[in-house]
Formats: structure tokens, sequence, C-alpha cells
């Protein structure tokens, strides 16, 4: 019977066939313990040499890593392996038998790995990283599409920018000047004018030549976007969100968060509500915290926002910051014009800001405002303008990056290794 390795729980003590890979092997005179893996887990082969026949045991025993494979044998507990499963070798077949892999279990500099991504992706702690993130995309979705938010596709090629135009990635659209989406906020806030409550998930590009732990040229970000929903609602929406995200994963991938050593304790206390700060007090605790270069009206730096976080054991949104160092798009403050109803949401443990998000503006006479004071005349906000020409509405969005929280979740300290084929100031490849 053919099976997988996430399937054995269902086959104990029965007879099955899995096609794997050999990630590891040590073998004595007397008996081999060879690691497989399916792309499903891994799970442990043992080939005992009196139990089978010559040749298998000396296939066992030759066979070189991450060559390709059918094992077949019994499945029986084992409460020493995460899986809890161990697999008893009858017989081997090899696909193929691999020439020496360039991967050893010795240990490898990160530019070696980052060249052999390829590769690399097959490691364990790799694919944990890569199970986790898949959770956090099927949780997302359940989360949005169980609270009646519609998913919306923004385009990718676009002739106008959303969060300014200094990091955009310019190409040519036949005889257009065309840039590749850094967010699809502005598409979205129009499909929240048709749909009301709606998400997107998709890649997003930015031309940083910042080179930190951070930051990735080419990420994916979720994008909710909600009509009748102000700054507070829209706070609690995201508070929500991560927590389900959290919980997810805590639910579902258990056996790759102990291959991560994340430090559970500090994931499970991770439910709605999150507390706040205003930037203003923000900027007290930062002096108070001995940051004396920091003054009113100045963005937050990296860190920053980790001393921020120190103080709470959640994510933490700083509300308020100033209108001067945010999007054109953000509704002022009515009790205080000189800051915008926005928030930033910073994950806990030095992970930094997940997300951000505001209320935006839906008053036409201060949207035309805006368009002049950044200088915004071009044809190609002109759509925008609209959206607060035909019933405007109150409306608030957020994004949310998805390497970083991946990042934060798994408990991996750069985003390189959160997205398969990362994208770097000077890596496009592999
Ligand atoms: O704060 P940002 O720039 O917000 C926007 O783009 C809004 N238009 C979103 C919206 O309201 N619809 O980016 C949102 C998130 C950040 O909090 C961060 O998690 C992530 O995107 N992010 C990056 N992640 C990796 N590499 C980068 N270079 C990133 N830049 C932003």
């Amino acid at each position: 019977m053919k099976t997988t390795i996430s399937q054995v729980h269902k086959h104990l003590e029965e007879e099955v066939t899995i096609g794997a890979w050999l990630a590891n092997k040590r073998s004595s005179g007397k008996i081999a313990f060879l690691q497989l893996r399916d792309g499903t887990g891994f799970i442990q082969g043992v080939v005992v040499k009196s139990d089978v026949d010559e040749e298998t045991f000396n296939l066992a025993k030759n066979i070189t890593q991450e060559s390709s494979l059918y094992v077949s044998g019994k499945i029986v507990e084992d409460s020493r392996s995460p899986l809890g499963y161990e697999l008893q070798v009858s017989s081997l077949e090899v696909i193929q038998q691999a020439e020496d892999y360039p991967i050893t279990p010795k240990e490898h500099g990160t530019e070696f790995l980052m060249d052999h991504r390829h590769l690399w992706l097959r490691s364990k702690k790799q694919h944990a990283i890569m199970k986790v993130r898949n959770e956090i995309i099927r949780s997302t979705y359940e989360f949005f599409n169980t609270n009646g938010y519609t998913k919306i596709d923004p385009p990718i090629l676009t002739g106008s920018s959303a969060e300014g135009s200094t990091e955009l990635f310019h190409t040519k659209y036949f005889e257009e000047d065309a840039y590749l989406s850094q967010s699809g906020q502005l598409y979205m806030e129009a499909a929240a004018m048709a749909f009301g409550k709606v998400f997107s998930f998709g890649p997003t590009f930015r031309a940083e030549k910042s080179k930190t732990r951070r930051h990735l040229i080419e990420f994916w970000m979720i994008e909710p976007e909600m009509a009748f929903m102000d700054h507070e609602d829209s706070l609690e929406v995201q508070e929500q969100y991560v927590s389900h995200v959290v919980q997810s994963v805590l639910k579902n991938c258990a056996i790759e968060l102990q291959t991560l050593e994340r430090d559970v304790s500090k994931l499970e206390n991770i439910t709605a509500p999150f507390p706040r700060i205003t930037y203003d007090d923000a900027v007290t605790l930062l002096k108070e915290k001995g940051f004396d270069d920091i003054e009113w009206g100045e963005d937050f730096g990296a860190p920053h926002e980790t001393a921020i976080a120190e103080s709470y054991d959640k994510p933490v949104f700083i509300t308020h910051y100033p209108l001067d160092i945010k999007a054109f798009y953000m509704k002022p403050d009515p009790n205080n014009p000189d800051v915008a109803l926005c928030a930033d949401l910073i994950a806990p443990e030095g992970y930094g800001e997940i997300i951000g998000g505001s209320e935006r503006i839906n008053d036409l006479d201060l949207m035309k405002q805006r368009y002049e004071e950044h200088d915004l005349t071009d044809d190609a906000y002109k759509w925008y303008l609209e959206l607060r020409q035909y019933g405007t509405v109150p409306h608030s969005g957020f994004g949310l990056g998805l390497e970083r929280t991946v990042a934060w979740i798994a408990g991996v300290e750069h985003v390189r290794e959160t997205i398969p084929f990362p994208r770097l100031l000077n890596r496009l490849y592999p």
C-alpha cells in the first residue's frame, strides 16, 4: 500500500511503501538508520541486517544522500521520534543514486546555502519554515473567508505608486512607463467600495537599498480593506486576525515548531486584545530608555521598535504617528490634525513591524488638498480621487508582511529563510 509520511499514523503495524529521498544515514555492521523525507515529513527507516536479504542491506549501506527511492516496510510506534513512528524496512528500490550532494550534514556558510537555495529547501529546518508559512497563508484565507471578506486580486503592473515613488521598480509597458506594485492598497480601496470587506494576497516589490534582516526586495503582503470601518474597528480586526494565525500555527504545526526549537510559551499568550501606545508616549518611553537621538516628528528605526516591543509580551500597536511622515492617503485625527489615524503593529522579541495600516481620507476636498501637497496631479491618480466623488464612506485597511510574520512565529532570525527564493539586494539567483 502506497502512503506518505504524514499519513503513517493510519497504517500502524501495516506494510506500506513510501516514495522518498534519503536525507541522512547512519550505519553500523548490523543495522542502518535511514533518515527519509518525502515532502510531507521526515521518518526514520531502520534496516536490520538479519531481517532483510543481503542485497537490500548492501543497498541501504551504500545509498548516497538525496538518492530517490521507494522504501517498503512496517510502520511501528516510536516514542523517541517527534513523529511518533518509524519504518521497519523490508525492501528498497532505488530510483536514482544521487551524485555527491553539496549540502552535507556539516555546517555551511549562509552565502553557500543561499547559492544552493534550490537544494537547501529540502533540509529539515527549511521544510519546517515553509510549512509554517503555508499554515499562515491557509489560516489567513480561513479567517477572512469566515468573516465575510471577498478575495480580490489587485494588478502587479501599475501606472502609479501607492507608498511613494523612491522605491519603485520601473519597467516599460509597451510605449508607456509602468511600475511593479509596491502595495495593492489603492485598488483594494476601489474593491472595498464594490464588495464591502475585501482582502488581497500577492507579491509586492520595493527597490529598497536596505540590507537588513527584515528587508526583502520582493515580499508577499496580505491587504484587507473594509468599508464603514474606522481606525479603532481596524485595530480590532488586526488583533483578531494575528491571534487566529498564531493559534492556528500552534495547533497545526507542532512538529515544525519543535524542529525549529521555537519557544512556544512565547506564542501561546498571543490572543486579542493587543496593547496600544501612541507615538507621543512611545517617544517619551524611548527617551526614558536612553534614546536621546529621537525627536518628535521622526520615524522610528528598528532599534526603537525593538526597545518599545521589549515592554510587552504581545504584539503592540504604535498609533497616531505624525501626519508628515506618513502616506498621503491617511486620515488626520480630528482631535489633533498633526497626527494620523494609523498604526504599525510591532511583533514581540525584536521581530519588528509586521503590519502598517490606517483609516483613509474619505473627504473629497481634503483628498484634493493632499493631491496638491503631494504633487499627484498625474492622470494615474484620477481614478482614485473618483472613489471620493461617488458615495464616499469611512474606510480603513492594513497590510501584513508575510515574511516578517513567518520570521516571528517560526523564530527565524532573517527574512531570507522565510520565502522559498528570496530576492535580496545583490541576489537574484537561484
Ligand atoms: O507599512 P507598509 O509600507 O504599508 C503599506 O504598504 C500599506 N499600503 C498597506 C495597507 O494599508 N494596505 O507595509 C506593510 C507591511 C510592513 O508592516 C512589513 O511587514 C511589510 O509590509 N514590509 C516588508 N517586508 C519585507 N521586506 C520589505 N522590504 C518590506 N516593506 C514592508
